[in-house]
Parts: C-alpha cells; sequence; structure tokens
C-alpha cells in the first residue's frame, strides 16, 4: 500500500471498537485472518456492531473492505478467528444457513437483478431458500405495500426500473428473509445523486423502524459515514481508525485521504 496512508498510526485496540458499540453487540468479529485461496487479506481483524447500529467501512480500492463482508457472509477462506452473533459462533456457517438460520443478509454490489423476470418475481427470488414458500409470499406482499414504487411496476419485467428502483428492489429481495443484518456493498455505486438520498433513506428507516443492523461499504464516504452511526477506515486489511462517524467526518486524515478536503 502507498506511503499516504502510512501516517496513520497504531491501529485501534479491540477495546477501543468495543467501546463505539457498547450495548447488546449483535455481531463481534475476534482476530479474524481470512482471504481467497492462501492469499490473506484481512489480518487479525475485530469489529463489534451493536443491534440496530450502522458501521461504513470505508478505505483505498483493495483495502478489504467487500472481504469483510465476503467473510461475515461465508464467502472467503479463514485462516483464523472468530464470528459472533449473539455471542453464537457462526465462522464455518455456510452462507445459507447465515441467511436462514442466523438472519444475515448480503446485498451484492454488482447488479443482481433478474432483467426478465418481473419485479415481484425477483422479490419471491429472495426467498427462494425458505421452506414455506407462503410465507414469501406474505412477505413479498408485505414489501410491495410498504414501496409503492415497486408495487406500480410489480409485474413488469425488472429491466424497466430505473437505476433507483433496482437498487431498491435489490435491498428489498433481501428484506423477503427477514434478516436481522444487513451486508450492503456499495449502496450509492452508479446511482444519481436522487437516488443515492433515497438508497440511504430506505436504509435509515430499516435501522431506525426496523431495528436492522447495518454494515455497509461506501466509497462515497461523506455520504457513508454522514449515514452511519460509526466507521472504519481499513487499510491494507488492517483497521486504521474508528470513530463515531460524526468524529470521522471532522477527522483531519480522514478528510484528507476521503473526503476530498
Ligand atoms: N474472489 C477473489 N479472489 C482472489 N482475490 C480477491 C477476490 N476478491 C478480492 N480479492 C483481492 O482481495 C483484495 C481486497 O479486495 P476487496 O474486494 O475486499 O477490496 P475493497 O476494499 O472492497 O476494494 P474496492 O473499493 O475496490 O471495492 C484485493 O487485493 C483483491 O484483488
Ligand atoms: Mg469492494
Amino acid at each position: 500500500m502507498s506511503n499516504q496512508y502510512e501516517v496513520l498510526g497504531a491501529a485501534p485496540k479491540a477495546d477501543d471498537l468495543k467501546k463505539l458499540s457498547p450495548a447488546d453487540v449483535h455481531l463481534k468479529i475476534k482476530n479474524l485472518s481470512a482471504g481467497y485461496g492462501k492469499m490473506e487479506i484481512l489480518h487479525n481483524l475485530d469489529l463489534f456492531v451493536s443491534r440496530a447500529q450502522s458501521l461504513c467501512l470505508i478505505g483505498p480500492n483493495g483495502a478489504g473492505k467487500s472481504t469483510i463482508l465476503h467473510s461475515i457472509y461465508g464467502f472467503t477462506n479463514i485462516f483464523s478467528g472468530e464470528i459472533e452473533i449473539d455471542g453464537r459462533e457462526i465462522t464455518n456457517l455456510t452462507p445459507a444457513e447465515k441467511l436462514k438460520s442466523e438472519g444475515i443478509a448480503y446485498i451484492l454490489q454488482d447488479n443482481s437483478v433478474f432483467p426478465d423476470m418481473t419485479v415481484e418475481e425477483n422479490l419471491l427470488m429472495g426467498g427462494f431458500i425458505k421452506d414455506k414458500t407462503e410465507e414469501s409470499f406474505e412477505e413479498a406482499e408485505k414489501v410491495l405495500q410498504k414501496y409503492e414504487r415497486l408495487n406500480n411496476r410489480r409485474n413488469q419485467p425488472a429491466k424497466v426500473l430505473s437505476g433507483g428502483e433496482r437498487r431498491l428492489l435489490e435491498i428489498s429481495r433481501a428484506l423477503v428473509m427477514k434478516p436481522s443484518v444487513l451486508l450492503v456493498d456499495e449502496p450509492s455505486i452508479g446511482l444519481e445523486p436522487k437516488y443515492i438520498d433515497m438508497v440511504f433513506e430506505i436504509l435509515g428507516d430499516l435501522q431506525q423502524n426496523e431495528k436492522k443492523t447495518i454494515i455497509l461499504v461506501e466509497q462515497n464516504a461523506k455520504k457513508g459515514l454522514e449515514f452511519a452511526d460509526i466507521g472504519y477506515v481499513l487499510v491494507s486489511g488492517q483497521t486504521a481508525i474508528a470513530g463515531t462517524g460524526e468524529d470521522l467526518l471532522k477527522n483531519q486524515d480522514v478528510g484528507r485521504l476521503f473526503l476530498g478536503g
């Protein structure tokens, strides 16, 4: 990693991170080393997030932000360390088990809507793993009732949706499984400003009103930190700075490196 990040100094300790998420820790990562194949990307990483708290991961390209989400969801090789939900170890569960029994949903960075399926069919795909299809229908209906933009187009192929509506559909599809933890990779990528605000409003509603725990990766550091309760700055697979969103927005290093100021 280039020298510009070396000035950031010592990584915060697990105890310091814990102070940012003091109550009711929902998801915890302990001393995690993980990567792809034999390559280690994350090195002794700790992470805490309280129930109904939002955590934003920022950092340069290739720092390992998406890899943290991948590791929580079960897409990486875990060399050592632990991941816990409500104090239960879930490190080696499969993605399907994490979704089904642990309530962890992963919203992909890339466009994952099925263009030729209708909006409603796309939503039902979110519940494909449920044993009870009836319950998926009910949840899909609830989501459609909540988001008029989608309901108006429920019988149209998803390809007619605007970029913002498509992102809304991607988020909504995850909701059909009634997750308690949302892992969201770059919600604002490729969206016009008016849709970026819409997506953050939706995430805010899910956190405030439905008490979802949210871990998001956001390239738009300003938006992400304005939204999130707390933020971690990731550099070369380790957390270099951590703080409340507000504090990080005021932090000079964060400003210079990630806020263009
Ligand atoms: N499936 C994979 N197989 C092998 N290496 C991977 C894989 N996915 C990511 N990597 C590598 O892991 C490192 C961290 O990648 P990651 O996608 O976590 O970065 P990031 O912080 O999300 O970056 P960006 O801001 O560009 O999305 C990079 O060096 C990348 O090349
Ligand atoms: Mg990424």
